[in-house]
């Protein structure tokens, strides 16, 4: 096909107006501004096209636009060119807003009904919710009794739900039937960003198409999984949020789980999306669910405190602006959970994740099982080999790593572990998650995006956690105790070794990154 026409149909469609609820939230500098950036660079953006970011403490439009141009230039991976954010500053316009305040919606109106009438045509439009997860019913509910939820002809409304999609299991279906009283399923976009990342994707594929993997990726050869998604950043001024959130919300009801389904679920016959989401239902499905009073011989939580990351001194979590003294939330989380099916049942999979860590990271350790010394020459015996293991990057960078034993060269017999390295550097070009996702979500593609079903059997999982965790705060405060605290840029609480060490297990060290 000839390359323009090709970029033609992955063009965002002209008489686009973009609405981000929360704009003046990190979310909005550091990762959709610079994606709207690459879409622009692209050459993927339309000429009508509008952004319009909202806010309580949002600035005016120029203030808005400098300060959003200061931040794709701090975030971007490509260099800042005038030619491709000129576009995008032109078009972008603050208001800020009160969501609970009928005005703030009347003014949206007029400014879509404005944009309409210069541009001779009825809109797109997408409504971002990527404001604290307690206002999305809000936000929902009264786009549409302003009716800027109506779809006409081609023109289409949607919205995009930030994660996490409730805070519980009981918030979630409110939310979801609050949702789909208004909009159609497709018009609802719920993500989880972390599926449009190349690696997480590329999970599946590794898996079903190399025979190499096929046959040892099951109980009778794997020992443990180990799932690590570390960040050095703290909370960013997020604390609303995180406040209410935590590590399990924020990255293990979702990111974590989701990278749990793509590494363990069966085969789909084929890669179609809704036979995907319909795998990752049924993994989830056979989770076991952890029983309230064992929550805490299967999770360990932290705090981060004082401490030094990418050679700088950070304040501890609760110096943090804004963070109340006795806080509880976590920064820092590791789960154990086990699958209960036939491929599974036995293996554990440790899942943790933090914030304030030496690096950042994503990665997956799959262990293998130790050989049977027995079946080995004597020579060998006395000196085993250690076993093999699939290390899987995600981020910073994607690729495979297999750890193999080898003879080193020289005159005696013996075994060590050698690395064969896939990927690496090449794969730093790939499409930034966000780019790919609202790219997707302005064409009508919901392929990466999360099917209610999937959320449902996510909050299963982790509720028992929380309501567990919840008592054990009562119980925590009553005694003066606080959660236990790692050392910002240091591998985490020393409880969450000794969980692992119980099993006889070690996690992965984190090297930090200088
Ligand atoms: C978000 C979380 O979903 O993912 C953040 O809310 C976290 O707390 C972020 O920092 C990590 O995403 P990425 O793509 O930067 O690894």
């Amino acid at each position: 096909m000839d390359p323009n026409l090709e970029n033609e149909k992955n063009r965002v469609p002209e008489g686009t107006i973009v609405v981000i609820f929360g704009a003046s939230g990190d979310l909005a500098r550091r990762k959709l501004m610079p994606a709207f950036y690459h879409l622009s660079r692209e050459g993927l953006l339309p000429e009508k096209l509008r952004i319009i970011g909202l806010g309580r403490r949002i600035q005016d439009t120029d203030e808005f636009r400098d300060h959003m141009m200061r931040r794709v230039i701090q975030y971007c991976s490509h260099k800042m060119e005038r030619r491709f954010w000129g576009p995008i500053a032109d078009n972008m316009f603050s208001m800020k807003a009160d969501y609970q305040e009928d005005e703030t919606f009347l003014k949206l109106k007029d400014f879509i009904a404005e944009t309409e009438a210069e541009w001779g045509q009825r809109s797109n439009r997408l409504f971002y919710f990527s404001t604290s997860p307690s206002h999305f019913d809000l936000l929902a509910t009264k786009i549409a009794q302003f009716g800027l939820h109506e779809e006409t002809g081609t023109a289409w409304s949607r919205i995009i739900v930030e994660k996490p999609f409730g805070l519980d299991l009981e918030s979630a279906d409110r939310l979801n039937e609050i949702l789909t009283q208004y909009y159609s399923e497709s018009q609802i976009f719920r993500i989880d960003h972390f599926l449009g990342k190349e690696a997480v994707q590329n999970i599946l594929i590794f898996r079903m198409s190399n025979l190499l993997f096929q046959p040892v990726w099951n109980r009778e050869y794997i020992d443990h999984i180990q799932l690590t998604i570390a960040e050095t950043i703290g909370v960013e001024g997020r604390v609303d949020f995180f406040e209410q959130t935590g590590a399990i919300r924020d990255m293990i009801q979702s990111h974590a789980l989701q990278i749990l389904a793509f590494l363990a679920m069966e085969h789909p016959s084929r890669l179609d999306p809704e036979e995907i989401r319909d795998e990752k239902v049924i993994l989830f499905k056979s989770v076991r669910k952890i029983e309230e009073n064992d929550v805490l011989d299967y999770t360990v939580r932290g705090q981060y405190s004082e401490g030094v990351v990418n050679s700088e001194l950070v304040p501890g979590y609760l110096d943090e602006e804004g963070v109340p003294p006795d806080s509880m939330v976590e920064t820092y989380t590791a789960i154990k959970l086990f699958i209960d099916n036939f491929r599974w049942r036995g293996v554990p999979f440790y899942i943790r994740t933090g914030k304030r860590m030496p690096t950042r990271k994503t990665e997956i350790l799959i262990q293998l099982k130790q050989l049977d010394v027995e079946t080995m020459p004597t020579l060998l015996q006395k000196q085993p080999p250690i076993p093999n293991t699939i290390r899987i990057e995600i981020q910073p960078r994607a690729g495979v790593e297999l750890q193999i034993g080898w003879k080193p060269p020289g005159l005696l017999t013996d075994v060590e572990p050698t690395s064969l390295t896939i990927g690496g550097k090449a794969m730093l070009k790939e499409p930034k998650a966000y780019e790919r996702l609202l790219l997707d979500a302005m064409r009508g593609d919901s392929t990466l995006f999360i099917r209610y079903d999937e959320i449902r059997e996510m909050w299963k999982i982790v509720d028992p956690i929380i309501r567990a965790w919840k008592k054990e705060n009562e119980r925590l405060k009553q005694k003066g105790l606080k959660l236990p605290s790692y050392p910002a840029g240091t591998q985490g609480p020393k409880e969450a070794n000794h969980f692992i060490e119980r099993d006889g297990r070690k996690w992965t060290y984190l090297e930090p990154s200088r």
